[in-house]
Formats: C-alpha cells, structure tokens, sequence
C-alpha cells in the first residue's frame, strides 16, 4: 500500500471558517474524510501545525521512507529558507500544493522556497488541488 502524507502549514487548521471565499467552507477534515473513502488502497496521512521547526522536523522524519509528500506550507511558503532546504535534503518527492492560485495574489505569495526542490506544484484548484496531487502519486 502506498504510502503519502499531507502537510500543512500555518492557519490552515483554520480551514472552512478561514476565508471561506478563497479558501472553501469545507473544513479540512471533512475533506480528508473524503479523500480517505475515494482513495482506499493508498494510505493517507495528514499532519498540520503553525510552527516552522515542526513542520520541518515532520518533513526529516517522513522523508527517507515514505511513497510521496503532499506540502502546503501555507505562508511559509513564502519566507522559509529553513523548509525550502528541508525539502532539498530528504528523498521522498514533494508535490507542492496551494489551495488558491497564489500567482493572482499579491505579489510576496509569488515566491515559493519550496518549489525549486519539488517534484511539481499545483495550485489554484481549490480543495481539489491536493486530490491532483495524489493522482500525480498514483
Ligand atoms: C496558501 C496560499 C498562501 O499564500 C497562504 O499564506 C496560505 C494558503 C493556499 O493554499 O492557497 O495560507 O498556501
């Protein structure tokens, strides 16, 4: 059985009360749930904090041994050296995801540290976006 993990970053354990125009009304266990019932061969974990060091320690314990990653780093995207050379030194490949389309944002949410070191991005696609990415995995 496959092996992926979703991690998320900062706010977006505030997903479906954040934003919910940009960001949907689904909560992100709701949608997980989901996700989990469509996709029952693959094993689908999921891991959010607001903490960088966390999310960069999550990133070293996972990636050695794992199929795939699926990274939201949520604003760290956008100013963590720290993630983006965690992403550099495992071997598990990232498939970097944004839940809206940070190119039609403003212009700080163009930068991405994570995604000269990731297998591909995909972004703009809603929820759905990290539903791509673990079709990319399969
Ligand atoms: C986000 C985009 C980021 O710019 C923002 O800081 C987020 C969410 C997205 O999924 O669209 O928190 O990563």
């Amino acid at each position: 059985m496959k092996k992926l993990i979703i991690i998320n970053g900062p706010n977006l354990n505030l997903l479906g009360t954040r934003e919910p125009d940009l960001y949907g009304s689904l909560s992100f266990t709701e949608f997980l749930d989901k996700l989990k019932s469509k996709y029952p061969d693959i094993d689908i974990e999921h891991f959010q904090s607001n903490v960088e060091g966390e999310l960069i320690d999550k990133l070293q314990e996972v990636g050695f041994s794992y199929d795939g990653i699926i990274l939201n780093a949520a604003a760290y995207t956008h100013t963590s050296v720290g993630i983006g050379d965690a992403v550099k030194a495992i071997k598990v490949p990232v498939v970097e995801v944004h839940i809206s389309n940070t190119f039609n944002r403003e212009k700080f949410r163009h930068k991405s540290y994570v995604s000269p070191n990731a297998k591909g991005v995909i972004l703009g696609f809603g929820l759905q976006s990290y539903e791509l990415a673990i079709q990319s995995f399969i």
